[in-house]
């Protein structure tokens, strides 16, 4: 708890173009959980790269997603906005919870396989051990809940099992973070294969709507959305192409897909898809030029960098400190 709240923390890496699916699935629903939660929501570089980077396209995809995160609609007086990097506390954790970390667990962990056979050039001890740095994030700042995707909930349920390890040899250290997933448009598929999250690593662009692409583009690629021949707007498992449409509209519009349905009966999905396409495109604007205009003003994104940091520092080093004491590291001489 931090001034009788409870602590919610989130990161997204600053690695790809961030898509429709990461705004509906996670930043959107970020700004509404800012007033009931304190929140941190990190840039977590240190995750990035386990993948190699280009170091100067890093530095600035990583303050790219940190303007982005403001422009969304998350005030940086309220939430803590920082980069993971800036606080050395999560590389520190993540040393000592992996020595609370079984391999067989680590072993278990399916995006690590995945990632495992995407980068067959560069498998990583990182990659493999970057769960436990997700651990770390989480359990440095004593966080209650965790926003999470479908994909991450497996790296959450390790980091209970180890803060409850942890826990059982020390006494209670760590809080016990819960899943806080959330409601419709949470899951936004991919626009050529429905099947598929939509992904900022997607190398066909007309399957992913980018959160920077001109209103032009986003109908352009709702027109050329793959659906299906039924030419009935229904809201069901068959279509899963309408489907993914319609809870795309309901994201943006806050209508129901019943409402939805309704709306469009009879009608086509050429007309359907251009008003899916406007929506995003009405959603997307604002924050696109409020990034635009933030981007600008480099002292006072600054000031929020610097501010964030020491105070994601300071809450960092209370766990911190705790941590080293129970687990036997000499106290510092002052
Ligand atoms: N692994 C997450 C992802 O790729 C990002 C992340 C890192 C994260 N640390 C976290 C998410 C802590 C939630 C909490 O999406």
């Amino acid at each position: 708890m931090i001034d009788g709240k409870k602590i919610l923390f989130s990161g997204m890496q600053a690695t790809g173009t961030l898509t429709l699916g990461n705004y509906l699935g996670a930043l959107k629903n970020w700004v509404t959980l800012s007033d009931e939660y304190e929140c941190f929501y990190s840039v977590v570089d240190l995750h990035s790269i386990t993948v190699r980077q280009d170091p100067a396209e890093l530095r600035k995809r990583a303050r790219n997603l940190l303007v982005l995160y403001i422009a969304a609609g998350l005030d940086p007086k309220k939430n803590c906005i920082y980069y993971q990097s800036h606080v050395s506390g999560h590389a520190e954790l993540a040393w000592i919870l992996n020595c609370f970390t079984y391999m067989g667990e680590l072993n278990r962990m399916t995006q690590f396989k995945d990632k495992m056979a995407k980068h067959s050039d560069n498998i990583n001890a990182g990659l493999y051990t970057y769960p436990v740095l997700m651990a770390a994030d989480i359990l440095l700042y004593q966080a209650d809940v965790v926003p999470v995707g479908k994909d991450q909930l497996q790296h959450l349920e390790l980091t209970r099992d180890v803060a409850q390890r942890f826990n059982g040899v020390y006494g209670e250290i760590f809080t016990i973070p819960e899943p806080y997933i959330g409601q419709r448009g949470a899951r936004v598929m991919s626009l050529q294969d429905p099947t598929k999250k939509m992904s900022k690593s997607d190398e066909n662009a007309n399957a992913s709507i980018y959160l920077m692409d001109d209103t032009d583009t986003i109908i352009r690629k709702f027109k050329r959305a793959v659906t299906d021949s039924e030419a009935e707007i229904r809201y069901r498992e068959e279509q899963p192409g309408i489907r993914n449409l319609i809870d795309i509209y309901c994201a943006c519009t806050g209508k129901t897909p019943e409402e939805t349905e309704k709306e469009f009966e009879g009608k086509g999905y050429g007309e359907f898809k251009l008003a899916v396409g406007e929506s995003v495109a009405a959603i997307l604007k604002p924050v696109q030029e409020r990034f635009q205009e933030l981007s600008k003003d480099k002292a006072y994104i600054d000031s929020i960098i610097k501010e964030n940091g020491e105070k994601a520092e300071y809450y960092a080093r209370k766990t911190l400190r705790k941590v080293q004491k129970k687990v036997g590291f000499p106290e510092r001489i002052r």
